[in-house]
């Protein structure tokens, strides 16, 4: 999506470790006109799908896949994050490691929002290791739904989660692929 790429080179900015640094639209402030625009994108992306269901992570997942889910006039669902290993028999959970957190949480989702019957899209803000979509994924298959595939806002290409995913058979896309990072220059993937 060219217009991703231009808000990424107009507004984001590159902070140490790898971490692009973009809470004028899409974290902490988001843009809504823009949000709008993301989610008619993925619903583009997804629509001969036959998705039932968006399902995304809190916290920053949550607007893209508010968007999507008006754009796709389906219900969104929501992962919760819960450090406690306690999770009840009426909960789906997966463990979800952070590699810029460096911590790991249980990603809990209640049995009676998913099921078999479901075709699932899934959708983050950021893929960069993998791990959050792995933790979804898993969740989608604990329910017995099919997966229609992944969306990602902004995808880290050098650390590798979403060719990983691919490689696997999933269908990901991502709204703008990031090859390369420094303080001077943003380098994209064509796709
Ligand atoms: P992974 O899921 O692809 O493996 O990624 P990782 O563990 O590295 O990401 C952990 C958290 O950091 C996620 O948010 C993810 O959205 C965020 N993140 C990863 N890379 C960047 C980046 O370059 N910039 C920004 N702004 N965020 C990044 P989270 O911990 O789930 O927090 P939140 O959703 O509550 O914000």
């Amino acid at each position: 999506m060219k217009k991703m790429e231009e808000k990424i080179l107009n507004e984001a900015a590159v902070l140490p470790g790898g971490v692009l640094k973009v809470g004028s639209f899409l974290n902490q402030q988001v843009d809504t006109k823009f949000m709008k625009e993301v989610g008619e994108e993925i619903a583009r992306l997804y629509k001969d799908e036959g998705v039932t269901k968006i399902l995304t992570i809190e916290a920053s997942g949550i607007p893209i896949a508010i968007a999507a889910g008006f754009a796709m006039e389906v219900p969104v669902v929501y992962a919760k994050k819960n450090k406690s290993s306690n999770v009840s028999g009426d909960s789906y959970s997966t463990p979800v490691k952070s590699f810029t957190h460096g911590d790991t949480n249980n990603v809990i989702v209640t049995k009676e929002y998913l099921s078999k019957d479901d075709k699932i899209l899934i959708v983050d803000d950021f893929l960069a290791h993998g791990s959050a979509l792995t933790g979804l994924i898993d969740i989608t298959k604990q329910a017995g739904a099919s997966l229609a595939g992944c969306v990602a806002a902004i995808e880290k290409g050098f650390q590798m989660g979403g060719d990983k995913l691919r490689a696997k058979g999933y269908r990901i896309e991502s709204l703008a692929i990031i090859d390369e990072m420094t303080d001077d220059e943003i380098v994209f993937r064509e796709q």
